[in-house]
């Protein structure tokens, strides 16, 4: 990919990878793909502001390179030691064994269970903590430490003189820089950060209480787009979200997990009868929905309905993945309403509601809909009833 310019000084050389199928094993990045971030600040010293995938070695350091038009780095600033950031470290490392690693003491335990004890010596190491300054010139790079926002050992940089956050994962997106250059950030932003980092909302506001002393023009993640426009709505739904706040309190999102079509069909039947009443509402079909999508329509919502067959005495499985998932990434704070099916012992709804009673702040609407089966008389006055439920509160 060619080599973009954040300003004059600072470069991104970070590499796109199109052909990755699931992020961290799990969540889908096809079509949209993912990048790697990586940027130089050229100074009177050069520091590279962190590696990538190992996948993705090859042509990030040939972009280095090209960067530095024969010099050799000072610095090479590692804020993240997860392998989609951290595969490459020993690769440049051994490029240009005159370079320091700079880290927390954290990032100095990581690397040695990754690459092993003797893999850097200790005169390589720059340790630095909470509020240290790293001088290149006329550049100086402020650290922010960012303990588990999403591993123990994350920390941001401050560039107070282009007043630049290099944020590690915090702000980053799902989707290649080439595939998605003109896609709006929140979408895939949102989906990125109640998947990978939604569990540790207090630990994002710890750090956005941090940078709010700063002034920032200009934000430079580890995923997607380097933020330079609309910084403000992208801090104010950070804030939104690690609080569990939901960005839409009226919207409902109907998630359905059927077997053979019954239950959906109700959850269609809530869908049209809700909107009639000029509610705005959403539905996720979780057999065919991946995970991570249904969880990002979850936490936009502030109401939820879920409707559930009842399979062998249990919950039918992509109903029980997905609480499973939402109780992982903190999911409360939201009004819940229950359809269940079960044709000769329904349980779905009982299931449901102990895995809800889990989670914090969970308000459950009085009705249930219980079906045998089929939509009948009895379960349409049930769904009639939550309808005025859903719509009073
Ligand atoms: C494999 C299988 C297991 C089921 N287990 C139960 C059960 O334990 N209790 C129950 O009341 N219904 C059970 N059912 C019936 C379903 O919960 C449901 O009532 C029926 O499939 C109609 O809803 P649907 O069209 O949304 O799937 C089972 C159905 C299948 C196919
Ligand atoms: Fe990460
Ligand atoms: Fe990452």
């Amino acid at each position: 990919m060619a080599i973009r310019t954040v300003t004059d000084a600072i470069r991104y050389v970070g590499v796109d990878d199109n052909t990755l199928a699931l992020f961290e094993n799990r969540y889908p990045v096809q079509p949209m793909g993912v990048s790697y971030n990586s940027y130089v600040i050229l100074d009177e010293k050069i520091a590279v502001m962190d590696s990538v995938d190992a996948r993705a070695a090859e042509e990030w350091l040939s972009n280095v390179a090209q960067v530095l038009e024969g010099r050799s780095p000072d610095y090479l600033v590692v804020t993240h030691m997860e392998p989609d950031h951290s595969g490459s470290l020993m690769r440049i490392a051994q490029e240009y064994p005159e370079m320091k690693i700079v880290g927390n003491a954290k990032t100095f335990t990581l690397i040695k269970q990754f690459f092993g004890t003797g893999a850097l010596s200790e005169d390589r190491m720059l340790e630095v903590g909470e509020g240290s300054i790293l001088s290149l010139g006329s550049h100086r790079l402020q650290f922010l430490l960012a303990p588990m926002v999403h591993w123990p050992e994350v920390m941001t940089a401050y560039e107070e003189t282009e007043k630049i956050l290099f944020s590690a994962d915090a702000f980053g997106r799902f989707g290649s820089l080439e595939r998605t250059a003109r896609a709006p950030w929140v979408p895939q932003a949102r989906r990125y950060y109640y998947n990978i980092i939604g569990k540790y909302g207090a630990q994002v506001q710890a750090l956005l209480k941090k940078t709010a002393a700063l002034e920032i023009q200009t934000i430079c993640p580890l995923h997607g787009p380097v933020l330079t426009e609309g910084l403000e709505e992208c801090l104010r739904l950070y804030d939104l979200w690690s609080q569990w706040k939901p960005e839409e309190p009226e919207s409902i999102l109907i998630a359905h997990a059927s077997i053979h079509g019954n239950t959906a069909h109700a959850a269609k039947t809530l869908k049209g009868k809700l909107e009639k009443k000029g509610v705005q509402v959403n539905i996720c079909d979780l057999t065919v929905t991946d995970l991570s999508y249904a969880i990002a329509s979850a936490f936009y919502c502030g109401k939820l309905v879920l409707a559930s067959s009842t399979y062998d005495g249990g919950l039918f499985p992509p109903m029980k993945e997905f609480l499973e998932h939402l109780q992982t990434k903190g999911f409360r704070n939201r009004r819940v309403g229950l359809i269940e099916n079960g044709s000769w012992a329904p349980a779905a709804a009982r299931l449901m509601r102990t895995k809800l009673e889990e989670m914090k702040d969970i308000h459950l609407y009085e009705t249930v809909v219980s079906l045998r089966s089929a939509l009948n008389q009895a379960s349409e006055v049930q769904m009639d009833a939550l309808v005025a439920e859903l719509c009073a509160e």
